[in-house]
């Protein structure tokens, strides 16, 4: 009989042999899911038995993960600013990139007791709109999205989180027929150039949603529309905040500055990359 030790090596060394990075926690993760046990239960029996049952249900997670499946799609969750979100096939899963735009938004708010109201457009699986909602407890929002089965998903994170009488989700393309003005608009929007998409690992370029993913020829589609929208999105003196692509941050910035926005700042995700900006409405104009 395999102990837990044993069992994790093995196919952590399965995973190493398909070029993924993080084999030995992908291990340890796939072994909880299939045990309902916690990681620490796992480091802390390692030379324990494994029951036969236990190990089969393994074997059968890690052969999705050998077929390059995404982690978050065979767990279902992926955490994201320390919340668990749920996320299937119909959702971008949340990147730890992304946590770069909520820290650059709260950075930016004078007063996060303030009564704000936050727009989040392309809401996905609600990682921006309902992260940011729970930092700032007297705010509200709405998240648009142009797909019915991921406001599904937002909808269930926004319940699961305690956020659904603060978040208000709804289908719409962009800013289209919104009449509100926000204190703060939040988006990350598909930027990959669409030939690049199949060149991106198998996890994204066969399992996440291409609605999520494509910016078009040069992956800047969705931000010339985008910035097209925001002056009647955001109020005066409000703040915008758009995540972007490597190589992206200043052909977004030159956008929105021609959208009439100022007081523009880059913000660097943990890698070094400009992954973040933000600008503001002048209160003129
Ligand atoms: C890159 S994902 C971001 C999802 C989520 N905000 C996040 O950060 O993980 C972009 C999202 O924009 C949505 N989207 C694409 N085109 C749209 C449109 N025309 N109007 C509204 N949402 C759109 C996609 O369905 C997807 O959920």
């Amino acid at each position: 009989m395999l102990t837990v030790g044993e069992l994790v090596q093995a196919v952590a060394q399965r995973l190493d042999g398909v070029g993924i990075a993080e084999s030995r926690l992908e291990a340890r993760l796939l072994l909880a899911e299939a045990a309902d046990w916690t990681l620490e239960k796992i480091i802390a029996e390692r030379d324990s038995a494994v029951e036969a049952g236990i190990v089969a249900r393994v074997e059968r997670l890690a052969a999705r993960r050998l077929a390059r499946e995404p982690m978050s799609h065979i767990l279902g969750w992926r955490e994201f600013w320390s919340l668990r979100f749920r996320v299937t096939s119909d959702v971008l899963t949340p990147r730890p990139d992304s946590e770069t735009l909520i820290e650059a938004v709260l950075r930016a708010l004078p007063d996060r007791d303030a009564p704000l109201r936050v727009l989040d457009l392309g809401v996905g699986s609600g990682c921006l709109l309902l992260s940011l909602l729970h930092e700032l407890p007297r705010a509200s929002g709405m998240g648009v999205d142009r797909s019915a089965r991921a406001l599904v998903v937002a909808r269930q994170n926004a319940r699961a989180l305690g956020l659904a009488g603060r978040a208000e989700l709804r289908a719409g393309d962009w800013g289209e027929g919104i009449e509100e003005v926000f204190d703060v608009v939040v988006s990350n929007p598909p930027y990959v150039p669409s030939d690049d998409i199949e060149t991106l690992d198998p996890e994204v370029s066969e399992h996440e949603p291409w609605l999520a993913l494509d910016g078009g020829a040069d992956g800047l589609d969705c931000y010339r529309r985008l910035t097209g929208e925001l002056g009647y999105l955001v109020r005066p003196s409000g703040l915008v905040a758009l995540e972007v692509g490597k190589g992206q941050a200043g052909a977004v910035g030159r956008l929105i500055r021609a959208a009439g926005f100022t007081d523009l700042a880059v913000r660097d995700d943990l890698a070094g990359i400009p992954r973040v900006v933000l600008a503001r409405r002048p209160i003129t104009g």
